[in-house]
């Protein structure tokens, strides 16, 4: 089992992906290249090199808490008791993108999908679908986090009662998911810092989300965030700022269902707009923002 087994395409917040077999699969760690691990190697240092000063310190510490090194891939077998221990989640390996119910009910249960295959050197900057580095490096330091652990099961279960709902309540959802788990900025005590996982893994938005001049950075709000379209083909436009774990924990606890009747309603905003309500910490230039629509 080396190669992903590819179902079908479909049109996800990463605009069209490849989505895969909804197996579980035990990491096929000894298949691993060389070449593979170096791969690993290279986009672990570039990026701790890089994160030092931007990302969260809740981010940093935690992901060296969990024992995640250069040295080679790590095992899940490996990471799963410290990580049970703390909050008691698990990583399962998948082949992929996962079916959004699966993905929600996964998440409901504790249980992460990690890829299990890592990208190629020649897509060391890019690329269009989660990989091993991206699900593990980005998205598991913040797991050993009770409150942001919490989070994301909650998430898991809003997941699964929004896919019940309808389309339109999965896309306000699927918003937040983006604006939070895989672009946020959190601010602390020394200024703006990363949590995102699609910024934590990116060399580019890494430098670019905190230093450009470009992007607008405006304070953490649920609706007005599940009413913002998203840039999936570029950095984005806008990005959110929360204060603590504990802001985005609170804001999500209450009952979603009046406030999907209450979206349905209204439009959506552009990525790229400020809006009379905003708390802005930076209005962005707009320098270099790519045309043609938001997702
Ligand atoms: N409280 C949300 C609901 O009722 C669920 C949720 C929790 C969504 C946390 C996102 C994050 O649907
Ligand atoms: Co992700």
């Amino acid at each position: 089992m080396n190669q992903p087994k590819r179902v079908e395409h479909q049109m996800t917040d990463k605009g069209y992906v490849p989505v895969y077999t909804t197996d579980v699969v035990d990491q096929p760690w000894d298949s691993y290249t060389p070449e593979d691990h170096a791969v690993w190697a290279t986009l672990f240092e570039r990026q701790r090199q890089i994160l030092v000063g931007r990302a969260s310190d809740e981010f940093l510490h935690q992901q060296q808490a969990m024992g995640m090194t250069p040295d080679q891939i790590p095992r899940f077998t490996d990471l799963n008791p410290v990580l049970k221990q703390a909050t008691g989640w698990e990583l399962i390996g998948v082949e992929g993108l996962l079916p959004e119910l699966t993905f929600f009910e996964h998440l409901a249960n504790r249980r992460f999908p990690v890829t299990w295959w890592i990208r190629k050197r020649e897509q060391l900057d890019y690329l269009a679908e989660p990989d091993l580095f991206h699900d593990l490096f980005g998205h598991v330091p913040l797991l050993m986090n009770p409150v942001f652990a919490d989070y994301m099961a909650a998430y898991g279960r809003g997941g699964v009662k929004a896919h019940a709902i309808g389309p339109e309540a999965l896309v306000n959802l699927t918003r937040l998911y983006w604006y939070t788990v895989e672009f946020g900025l959190i601010r602390q005590p020394d200024g703006l810092r990363i949590y995102g996982s699609g910024i934590v893994s990116s060399k580019g938005e890494s430098i670019h989300c905190l230093e450009s001049a470009s992007p607008n950075r405006i304070g953490f709000d649920l609706e007005r965030i599940m009413r913002t379209r998203y840039r999936i083909d570029s950095f984005q436009k806008t990005y959110f700022v929360i204060d603590s774990y504990e802001q985005l924990m609170d804001a999500t606890l209450p009952d979603f269902t009046p406030i999907y009747e209450r979206l349905a309603a209204q439009e959506s905003f552009p990525a790229g707009s400020v809006q009379g309500t905003d708390t802005v910490f930076q209005r962005g230039t707009g320098e270099g923002w790519p045309e043609g629509a938001d997702a």
